[in-house]
C-alpha cells in the first residue's frame, strides 16, 4: 500500500559503527533470530554440522517462499570444539588424533538439509522432515566423468564446502575448497615426479586412504533426494563458488575462483543443455582480457606436459599458468549483476604482496555475451579505509540490484594491534545502495560476534529475510574453559556457528528501492 511504501521510504539507512563487541550486531531497521546452530538435531538420525557459511533456500511451492530447503555447507571444524582434540597439547599434534576423533570430524563438515518454515514471522526448523539429511566426509559421491579418477568412479565425501550456487533446475552447487587441509594433496616436482604431502590441518589420511584427486571439485546435490555428484568437467582447484548464467539455448556458464594467493578467475562453457558434464573450461587472463580454454587436445602446451584432458582437469592450477594465466589476489565470491550484466568477484588480500585489503574486480564480458572469449577487467571497489571495508568475500544482489557484501579478515591479524586490519574490527556485512543518495557507498549494516565472519548471505524469494551465516565465532580459542566468544549465548558459554534470518524494515527497503525510488 502507500502508506507502507511511505513508511518504508522513512526508513533511514544507518551504517552502524565498526565493533568489536562479541555479539551479532544490526543496523537499524534489522533484527535477526537463529534458525539453526551447530549440534542441532535435524532428524533422529542427523545433527547439524560445523562452520556453516555457503546458505541457499529453495521453496518446496515456488508459490510459497515462506516454505522450503535450505541448504547449509559446513566448510571445517575446530577440533577442540568438535572432537575435543586438543592441538595446542602437542608438539606433532596430529600424531596423537585418534580414529574415533578423526570420524567425529569428518561426520560434522559437508552441507546439511533442512526444511524450514516461517509462521508469524518466525523461521524454524521442521524437525525430522523427510527431506531432512547431512551430507558429510563421508558420504559416497558419484564422480561425474567418463574414465575413473584414481581407478574410482565415487569419490568418499565432501569437504572444504565453502561457497556455492544455485542451478537452474533448482539443485545446489557446493564448494570444495581448501580440501589439501583434510587429506592432503598431491604435488608435482619440475620433472613432473609426483610426492605425496600431507595435511598440516586435519590429519584424516592417517586413518583413511582417499586420493586428494577426489576433492577439490564443484559437487551438485538434488535437494529432494540428497545425491550428489562432482562435476569434473569443471576443473579442480580451491573452488570458492559457482556462479552461473543460463545461455538463450540453456547452456551454462560458470564462473569460479580460486581462493589462493596468486591463483586464478575460471570460466566453464557448458556444451549441451541444462548439464554441467561437459563444456571447455577457460582460465582469465585479466590483462589482455582473454578467456584461456584448459583444452589438451587443442593447447599444444597443455599436450605436451599432460597425458590427457583429465589430467589437465585434475591439475588445473598448473594447467592455467603454463598458458600464461593472471595470478590474482585470491578470488572469492562472483555474482552477477542483475541491471548491467558485470561479473563482479571479490578479491580478498594477497598478504604476501602487501594487498592487505582487496578489492572487488568487475569483468565486462565482450558484448555482454557470456560465453565471450574477451573482456575487459577493472577494478570496481577498493577495500581500505577510505570504503570503510576490508577483505572482501561473500557477494549477494538483492532483488533491487543492491549489493550486498560480507568482510572475511583472517582471526589470526583481526583486532591486533600492529596489524592493517585494526580500524576495521569485527568482520561485518555491507550494503552498497544502487540507488538514492546512499548509491555506491559501502555501508556498514552488521556486526559479527568475536573471531566470527559472516558468510553465505542468500534472501528469501520474496525479499523479506535474508539468510545469513555466522561461521567460526570464537574461533582464536585456545582453552575451551575460556572461548573467546559465548555467541549465540545458548547458555552453556561454548561459542556455535549458526544460521540466523535478518528481517525487518531495511530488508524490505532495500528489496523495495526500485519500486519506491524509481
Ligand atoms: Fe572459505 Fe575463500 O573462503
Ligand atoms: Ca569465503
Ligand atoms: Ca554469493
Ligand atoms: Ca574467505
Amino acid at each position: 500500500s502507500q502508506n507502507e511504501i511511505n513508511r518504508l521510504k522513512n526508513t533511514v539507512l544507518e551504517s552502524i559503527l565498526p565493533s568489536d563487541k562479541d555479539d551479532l550486531i544490526l543496523a537499524k531497521g534489522l533484527k535477526y533470530q537463529p534458525i539453526i546452530k551447530w549440534g542441532d538435531e535435524i532428524s533422529d538420525a542427523d545433527t547439524f554440522g560445523f562452520n556453516n557459511d555457503f546458505t541457499c533456500f529453495i521453496p518446496l511451492d515456488k508459490n510459497n517462499p515462506k516454505d522450503g530447503l535450505l541448504w547449509v555447507n559446513h566448510e571445517y571444524i575446530h577440533s577442540l570444539y568438535v572432537s575435543g582434540f586438543d592441538e595446542n597439547a602437542y608438539e606433532n599434534p596430529l600424531d596423537h588424533k585418534t580414529l574415533q576423533q578423526v570420524d567425529v570430524e569428518m561426520y560434522n563438515v559437508g552441507g546439511s538439509i533442512v526444511r524450514i518454515k516461517e509462521e508469524n514471522g518466525v523461521w524454524q526448523v521442521v524437525k525430522n522432515d523427510s527431506h531432512n539429511r547431512r551430507i558429510s566426509a563421508k558420504t559416497p559421491i558419484k564422480l561425474n566423468w567418463d574414465t575413473p579418477i584414481k581407478g574410482k568412479t565415487t569419490a568418499i565425501g565432501t569437504l572444504a564446502n565453502c561457497s556455492g550456487g544455485i542451478t537452474p533446475w533448482n539443485t545446489f552447487l557446493t564448494c570444495e575448497e581448501n580440501y589439501d587441509g583434510f587429506f592432503g594433496e598431491t604435488i608435482y616436482d619440475e620433472n613432473n615426479q609426483s610426492t605425496f604431502k600431507p595435511s598440516r590441518y586435519c590429519g584424516w589420511e592417517k586413518f583413511y586412504n582417499h586420493p586428494p584427486e577426489h576433492y577439490g571439485w564443484v559437487v551438485e546435490v538434488n535437494p529432494k533426494n540428497g545425491e550428489a555428484q562432482k562435476h569434473i568437467a569443471l576443473g579442480r582447484f580451491s573452488h570458492e563458488c559457482c556462479t552461473l548464467y543460463e545461455l538463450e539455448d540453456k547452456r551454462i556458464v560458470a564462473y569460479s575462483g580460486d581462493d589462493h594467493n596468486n591463483e586464478h578467475l575460471y570460466k566453464f562453457i557448458a556444451s549441451k543443455p541444462s548439464s554441467l558434464k561437459e563444456g571447455t573450461l577457460y582460465v582469465a587472463d585479466t590483462v589482455q582480457g582473454k578467456w584461456l580454454a584448459l583444452d589438451w587436445e587443442n593447447q599444444p602446451k597443455l599436450k605436451a606436459k599432460f597425458k590427457d584432458q583429465t589430467e589437465v582437469l585434475i591439475r588445473a592450477r598448473e594447467s592455467s599458468k603454463i598458458l600464461g594465466a593472471t595470478p590474482l589476489n585470491r578470488p572469492e565470491d562472483i555474482e552477477i549483476d542483475p541491471i548491467t550484466g558485470h561479473v563482479l568477484v571479490s578479491l580478498t588480500n594477497n598478504y604476501d604482496k602487501k594487498d592487505f585489503h582487496g578489492s572487488i574486480l568487475k569483468v565486462e564480458e565482450s558484448n555482454g555475451k557470456f560465453d565471450a572469449l574477451t573482456f575487459k577487467a577493472s577494478t570496481y571497489k577498493a577495500g581500505g579505509e577510505e570504503n570503510g571495508f576490508s577483505c572482501p568475500d561473500n557477494l549477494a544482489f538483492d532483488f533491487a540490484g543492491n549489493l550486498w557484501m560480507t568482510s572475511d579478515m583472517s582471526g589470526s591479524a583481526m583486532n591486533k594491534e600492529g596489524k592493517p586490519y585494526l580500524p576495521f574490527k569485527n568482520n561485518s556485512l555491507f550494503v552498497i545502495p544502487r540507488f538514492g543518495k546512499d548509491a555506491g557507498k559501502v555501508i556498514r549494516v552488521a556486526s559479527a560476534p568475536t573471531d566470527a565472519e559472516l558468510t553465505g548471505p542468500w534472501f528469501a524469494p520474496d525479499g523479506k529475510t535474508l539468510f545469513l551465516s555466522v561461521q567460526h565465532p570464537g574461533e582464536q580459542t585456545t582453552d575451551i574453559t575460556k572461548p573467546t566468544s559465548t555467541w549465540p549465548f545458548d547458555g552453556d558459554n561454548i561459542p556455535k556457528p549458526a544460521v540466523v534470518a535478518i528481517t525487518g524494515d531495511l530488508i524490505k527497503k532495500m528489496n523495495n528501492l526500485n519500486l519506491i525510488e524509481g
